[in-house]
């Protein structure tokens, strides 16, 4: 047995998270610390992309969210923007075979309008592509940020109300989850950030009001599948409790 295969064993899987929801953080000081430039972590980093998607479909996963690009990515140097967009438009045409030889969907969520065209050709065609697997759901967080997801909704709900079709009476929590572009899919049970900073960065911020979160020091580019099997096993040690108090969890009342 090797020792992930050892890691995996110890996996519980009646409890394996459904939702896992990454912040794929640290490509830039990983190329940084070998003396190459930012653009090569990215470039790594899509690696890293490809282990994490495939550990998650063997594992059983259902959902994986990639914090790919946000809203605030498009204020990096025109030339690394440039970049990233040139890689994720290539990794997509490239992985298409694999992805759908595991039976993962694509899901693209952000202001993918503002993708550059090139790319978002690519990125639409592997989204129709693979509009009829049923196995792990990839959602790709690309131009994305939480404010803005919000904001979106917000101004959806208020013109249908202006038009007549929505009683602000009848808003509620589902009516926002319906109208965020997570819609239809259970809330993240895990958030992992690598690359050892503290904090949420715009992400999801409505869809992980009770998930569990994890930080590691890892750069992304050197998140391993240890790490990750790391990282289930953590969460397996959690008792989530929802607002409840811990006898009521354990008495399941
Ligand atoms: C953050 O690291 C990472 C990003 C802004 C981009 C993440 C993108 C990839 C891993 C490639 C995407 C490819 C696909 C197919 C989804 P950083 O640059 O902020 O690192 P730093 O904090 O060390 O500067």
């Amino acid at each position: 047995m090797t020792p992930l295969e050892h890691k995996i064993s110890q996996l519980d899987p009646d409890r394996m998270p459904v939702h896992v929801a990454m912040i794929m953080d640290g490509n830039g000081r990983w190329a940084k610390s070998k003396g190459f430039v930012r653009s090569d972590g990215h470039a790594e980093g899509v690696s890293t992309v490809h282990r994490v998607t495939k550990l998650s479909s063997d594992l059983g996963v259902k959902y994986l969210t990639l914090y790919a690009f946000s809203t605030e990515n498009w204020n990096r140097p025109q030339e690394e923007v440039d970049t990233l967009m040139y890689l994720i438009g290539w990794a997509i045409e490239r992985e298409l075979p694999e992805l759908l030889a595991n039976n993962v969907k694509i899901n693209l969520l952000g202001d993918i309008e503002r993708i550059p065209e090139d790319a978002r050709k690519r990125l639409f065609f592997a989204r129709n592509e693979t509009a009829h697997c049923t196995g792990l759901q990839l959602n790709m967080c690309l131009s994305y940020s939480s404010r803005w997801e919000i904001t979106e909704a917000a101004r959806k709900l208020a013109s249908l109300a202006a038009e007549g079709k929505l009683d602000p009476a009848d808003i509620n929590e589902q009516t926002i989850s319906d109208n965020l572009s997570t819609a239809g899919m259970p809330d993240p049970d895990l958030l992992i950030r690598t690359g050892g900073e503290y904090r949420i960065s715009n992400y999801l911020l409505w869809q992980i009001a009770y998930s569990e979160l994890y930080f590691t020091n890892a750069l992304w580019p050197d998140f391993s599948d240890e790490d990750y099997v790391d990282a289930i096993l953590d969460f397996q040690n959690r008792e989530r409790r929802f607002g409840k108090t811990s006898d009521q969890v354990r008495n399941n009342n």
